[in-house]
């Protein structure tokens, strides 16, 4: 069989091995998706062990995405520049890095999307990890206009100035978010807030929302967050994060194999699992 894994800590929740396995099985392909805990001090001991035992692929999670570019042969552009890497092919010993997070956002929104994105505004709430590789891979889409919301607002200023890109885009406070709520076509949540323990919070007030926006939330369990029931009862159109964990697996997947896994099976296992 063909070994491939996910690499984080903590990686015991990780729905990942269910789905890859799955389509594994689904597609007939000889191979095996495992769960890797790595310490943060063995992550370069990680990789060469990928190396030495022929691990096919990995996937990359929580706290390794930034520090693993370091021990890699090559990473693509996108994945350079969102300066993360969560997806490593190992082709006869060279190990290249990709990141699907931010593409695999996008596939998720497109049936959902009423115009084409470059005549859209979008606002993302939060500027960690997440909401660095959304922005990249919405700016390549030539999006009209992407604006970052932060609690920490420098931090939404640095991703905009750092990210190379003609698409217009301004930092704001969450509170000037609050206020310029009615000017956005879509909405991506990507903080924490939401999660437990804070299952009843929202990072904004969505009072000055457009009916019809569509709002997403990168947050998949609980699949229905706080964020999410409020956009539906203000008429928006939603998204739960649960197409953006599905997508980035999918794209991931076909790195390794070539092949674009069932999109609909991927799904039924996450659903399956949260019921
Ligand atoms: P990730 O890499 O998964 O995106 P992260 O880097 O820890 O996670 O980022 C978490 C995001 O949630 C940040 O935007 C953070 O805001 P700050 O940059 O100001 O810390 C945001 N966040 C977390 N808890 C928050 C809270 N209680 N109120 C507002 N924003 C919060």
């Amino acid at each position: 069989s063909d070994l491939y894994g996910i690499i984080g800590c903590p990686v015991g929740h990780s729905m990942s091995p269910e789905i890859h396995n799955r389509s594994f099985s689904d597609q007939k392909l000889d191979a095996v998706y495992h769960r890797f805990h790595v310490e943060k001090d063995q992550l370069g001991a990680a990789i060469n062990g990928m190396r030495a035992l022929g691990i096919q692929g990995v996937n990359v999670t929580i706290p390794h995405k930034e520090n693993v570019l370091a021990y890699l042969d090559h990473v693509d552009k996108t994945a350079a520049e969102m300066g993360a890497v969560n997806t490593i092919v190992n082709r006869n010993g060279v190990l290249t890095g990709y990141n699907t997070d931010g593409p695999g956002y996008l596939e998720s929104i497109k049936p959902y999307l009423a115009s084409p994105l470059s005549e859209m505004n979008c606002l993302i709430i939060g500027a960690g990890g997440a909401a660095r590789g959304i922005y990249t891979a919405l700016a390549h889409a030539q999006t009209g206009r992407i604006d970052l919301a932060n609690r920490t607002k420098e931090k939404a200023e640095a991703i905009i100035r750092e990210c190379d890109s003609s698409v217009p885009g301004r930092p704001l406070s969450l509170e000037e978010a609050e206020y310029h709520l009615g000017e956005y076509q879509l909405v991506i949540q990507t903080t924490s807030i939401g999660m437990a323990p804070k299952l009843n919070d929202q990072p904004i007030s969505l009072e000055n929302i457009t009916e019809g926006t569509l709002v997403s939330d990168i947050i998949y369990n609980p699949v229905k967050t706080a964020f999410m029931k409020d956009a539906e009862q203000r008429g928006c159109r939603t998204v739960t994060g649960v197409g953006m964990f599905i997508y980035q697996a999918a794209l991931s997947f076909r790195y390794w194999t070539g092949i674009m896994p069932d999109i609909q099976i991927m799904e039924s296992v996450v659903m399956e699992k949260l019921g």
